[in-house]
């Protein structure tokens, strides 16, 4: 599709993948919409956008809130009168053994991971099937092909993702012209790891990260090349990991 004066929310764009992602696609000329709960922040973006030539909105919201996601959808049409695509980014991990019953963790996975796809998609599908057209892109993982310590409950909501991007392709693609891409990324370099609390997986968390991680940047770029494919061309899946991850 033509990234050029496309209109595209990202969500989790305060921070890492999704904040890469919006200088990536402005630079191409889209209009990014930014949603995540750090208000300063996106405030932050959206100046560095705007000082490098691009066009940005701010538009808080907690994905986990129907409303917020309709509000953000609306805020989008009333500045640019379209929408284009969706980028569903926004995502936590904390890990912790099942053992250690940390249910509430569990619960704000389930719920960002998982509703928060599904409320996006819900929010924004009625405009990109009255359009005949547009993307979606869901940023699961390789959590979603393989377990690892302390991933149980997350490697299961980023299969969920991975999942469910493909009967939105199916459902989507054939009929309405609306592309759908699962990216399934290895080991990034992020804040993604702060919300562990599980002492355990903090001293093998340390470890890992004497490995050279993919970049923020890596993931941004993946994303663009699904975006920036012709029309007709459906990337499906992109994995992609470090060179030194097993
Ligand atoms: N880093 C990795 O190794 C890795 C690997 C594979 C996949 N991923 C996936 O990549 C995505 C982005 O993560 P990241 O690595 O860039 O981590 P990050 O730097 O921690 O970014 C997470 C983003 O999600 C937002 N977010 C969290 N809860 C939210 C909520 N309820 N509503 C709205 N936004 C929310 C955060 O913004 P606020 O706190 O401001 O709301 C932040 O912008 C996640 O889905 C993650 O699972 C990451």
């Amino acid at each position: 599709m033509k990234l050029k004066n496309s209109v595209v929310i990202i969500t989790g764009a305060s921070s890492g993948i999704g904040e890469s992602t919006a200088k990536k696609l402005s630079e191409n000329g889209a209009k990014v919409v930014l949603m995540a709960r750090s208000k300063d922040k996106l405030e932050t973006l959206k100046i560095e956008i705007e000082d490098n030539g691009g066009t940005a909105i701010v538009a808080p919201g907690d994905v986990t809130n129907k409303n917020d996601f309709k509000s953000v959808v609306a805020t989008a049409v009333d500045h640019f009168g379209r929408v284009d695509v969706l980028i569903n980014n926004a995502g936590l991990m904390p890990l912790s053994f099942v053992k250690k019953l940390k249910t509430d963790e569990w619960d704000q996975m389930v719920n960002v991971n998982i509703n928060g796809v599904l409320n996006g998609v819900a929010a924004v599908l009625p405009i990109l099937i009255e359009n005949k057209g547009g993307a979606i892109v869901n940023v699961s993982s390789m959590a979603a092909h393989r377990y690892f310590p302390g991933g149980a409950v997350y490697c299961a909501t980023k299969s969920a993702v991975k999942m469910f991007s493909e009967g939105l392709r199916q459902e989507l693609a054939p009929k309405h012209g609306i592309n759908v891409t699962s990216i399934e990324p290895g080991a990034v370099d992020t804040n993604l790891t702060s919300t562990i609390t599980d002492e355990d997986i903090k001293e093998k968390m340390s470890e890992m990260q004497k490995m050279e991680t993919l970049k923020s940047d890596d993931i941004a770029n993946a994303i663009y090349y699904a975006l920036s494919q012709p029309e007709h061309v459906n990337i499906n899946d992109v994995y992609l990991v470090p060179s030194e991850q097993k």
